[in-house]
């Protein structure tokens, strides 16, 4: 989904995903297990990781975990880890084998690493906790991104009162759209819509929806202000306007939610009922399509497929995002949407994980007693199961502070021999490495930055 229409997100803020400094944050992480350094016989994978561009995988059967825990005297090294979720650790519920013991061993060894998911729909706390009980590892927000995290910025707006959409009123939507008024509100927007309150004060709005009384009714809130209606004797400023509009996760009525997003993109100024006068006008730019102060449309994850507990991938929020750049394509006459998209591959979501892993790592730094400069992380392993987000975006992450983002692709996910092959892995798309699974994903990080396991 990428090209044309997909603009990046306003600017880059700092410290936004609640990663404080607060005294002892390494110590959230239970020290429950003992390890040692000298490798002992754990668990091998049936195949050595197939490595390309960066360094070689040696055989695959030396151990990864071993039984003592190190003492202070081990400095954090300069490489991390950033992990994918989804046929990464998870096939949605359902932990993947070495997942769990993957993470932990990080931990008792201080090797920073941080959730990078693009997946959402949950409170980061929430979902947080979710994954902690399902994976049986501790885990915090500290080093957690979802998909809509970096939204987060957009409350202050980054560069300027004016950008600021804290007041403002924006419409969102996802697989449960209440939920996610919940987590933009705990981002800060003040004035959150969500397509159910528009339907339930106007049901006309989306004549033949049976969704009204059975899902709506008990997520629905009143609108602030009732939406303009012709010969209504209702000015414009007393009716409804929608400054921006936020799909958060993969939608479920995606009915309900295009007719409102394509009503605000042909309407004038995001006031909801309107009808925007510069609509198909040959004389301006874009024959006058989104050209009327129409609301941004924000994206936050582009995956077509993503990996569940089904054998085969299933759509995810780039399959409803692709209907609604369809739909409009057919409204306009071929006009491309424009649209604004973050989460993986886009260089936002990656500038926001980078800050959010340096952040976490100097608190780990600091808990140990040492403190290094910023910008001494030199590389970031990215383990995903996607080439076109997880890998392409490692691939074309440009590090502002010159860390090196090293692409590795599991094969217990989305991608797989038999779906895609080796011939996908072209250009972007190819990976540093492939591997069997997570544990063989760090075990092969490991040998590479020569870490004596
Ligand atoms: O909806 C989530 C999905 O698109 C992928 O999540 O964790 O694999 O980035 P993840
Ligand atoms: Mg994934």
């Amino acid at each position: 989904m990428r090209g044309g229409g997909v603009r990046a997100l306003s600017a880059v803020a700092r410290g936004v995903t609640g990663a404080s400094s607060s005294p002892g944050a390494r110590s959230r992480w239970p020290v429950t297990r003992s390890t040692t350094a000298n490798p002992g016989a754990y668990l091998s994978s049936t195949r050595t990781p197939q490595a390309s561009g960066c360094g070689s995988a040696s055989s695959s059967a030396r151990a990864l975990y071993s039984t003592q825990r190190e003492t202070k005297s081990e400095t954090p090294p300069s490489f991390a880890f950033a992990f994918d979720i989804d046929g990464v650790l998870l096939h949605v519920a359902k932990p993947i084998p070495g997942a769990a013991k993957t993470l932990r061993y990080l931990q008792d060894h201080n090797i920073p690493f941080i959730l990078l998911t693009n997946g959402g729909g949950k409170l980061e706390a929430e979902r947080v906790k979710d994954l902690s009980s399902k994976l049986g590892v501790h885990l915090t927000t500290e080093n957690f991104v979802q998909s809509h995290t970096p939204f987060r910025q957009l409350v202050e707006g980054g560069d300027g009162e004016e950008n600021s959409l804290r007041d403002k009123t924006i419409l969102v939507t996802g697989a449960d759209a209440a939920k996610c008024r919940d987590i933009a509100e705990s981002y800060g927007f003040k004035n959150v819509i969500t397509p159910a309150d528009i339907l339930f004060a106007h049901p006309s709005v989306f004549p033949f929806d049976p969704l009204l009384e059975s899902v709506y009714a008990s997520t629905h809130r009143a609108l602030p202000k009732p939406i303009y209606a012709p010969g209504g004797g209702r000015s414009l400023t007393n009716s409804l306007k929608i400054d921006a509009m936020f799909v958060f996760n993969d939608p479920r009525d995606w009915a309900l939610d295009i007719q409102v997003i394509a009503d605000l993109l042909l309407s004038h100024a995001g006031y909801l009922g309107t009808y925007s006068s510069k609509n198909a006008d040959p004389s301006l730019p874009a024959c006058g399509w989104q050209q009327d102060g129409q609301p941004p449309l924000y994206f936050s994850n582009a995956d077509l497929f993503w990996s569940t507990g089904f054998h085969l991938p299933r759509f995810g929020q780039g399959a409803f995002q692709a209907a609604v750049a369809g739909v409009w394509r057919r409204i306009t006459g071929g006009h491309e949407l424009q649209r604004r998209a973050i989460g993986k591959p886009y260089g936002e979501t990656y500038r926001f994980a980078e800050l959010v892993l340096g952040a976490h790592r100097h608190e780990i730094l600091r808990t140990q007693g040492y403190h290094e400069p910023p910008g001494t992380l030199r590389s970031v392993y990215m383990v995903g199961d996607n080439p076109e987000s997880d890998i392409a975006g490692a691939n074309e992450y440009a590090s502002e502070v010159g860390t090196e983002w090293c692409s590795v692709l599991v094969r217990t996910g989305v991608w797989s021999p038999e779906r895609g092959g080796q011939e996908v892995l072209k250009g972007r798309l190819e990976p540093k490495v492939v591997v069997d699974d997570v544990e063989a994903a760090v075990r092969w990080a490991l040998e590479r930055e020569g870490w004596k396991m």
